[in-house]
């Protein structure tokens, strides 16, 4: 496992379409490993394959119910609304309010390539959403209703 660069803000690779991974191989699996060691690393809660500069369908989410891991993820359900303030560990130091569901179903494949789902709500509905955002090249603060940057008001 190692530990890969996190790619910040004006970096174009984070407005780019990430490509669906059509076969799980071991370039895959070490991708994973080093992205859930990276975020760990980084005290985030959620990780996209783009923010380590791989154009690739894949997720990784811990929002401290253990580790999650996401290929070629799908919102397939989304119900209510919540007021959410996020941060991103691309976008250093700034934060900012999205609306976001309360609840999604995501549909995913797992390391083994069995597609699964699984029920977010709260915090674990907003870190899918935002996660899935970055696959398809938008940032949180595309979407934000304010943005704080830090030290400032
Ligand atoms: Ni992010």
């Amino acid at each position: 496992m190692a530990i890969r660069t996190i790619r910040k803000d004006t970096d174009e690779i984070l407005r780019k379409t990430a490509r669906k991974v059509e076969k799980i191989d071991e370039r895959i699996i070490t991708l994973l490993e080093d992205m859930a060691e990276t975020m760990r690393d980084a005290q985030g809660v959620g990780l996209a394959a783009p923010q380590v500069g791989v154009l690739r369908r894949v997720v990784v989410i811990d929002v401290g119910e253990g580790l999650i891991e996401l290929i070629n993820p799908i919102i397939v359900y989304e119900s209510g609304e919540q007021m959410s303030e996020e941060g991103c560990l691309s976008i250093p130091g700034k934060s900012g309010v999205v609306k976001r569901p309360q609840k999604v179903i995501a549909r995913a494949q797992n390391r083994k390539g069995e597609t699964f789902e699984i029920v977010g709500e709260d915090l674990l509905a907003v870190a899918l959403c935002h996660e899935i955002d970055h696959l398809n090249g938008i940032l949180f603060t595309d979407k934000a209703i304010t943005i704080k940057e830090q030290g400032r008001d």
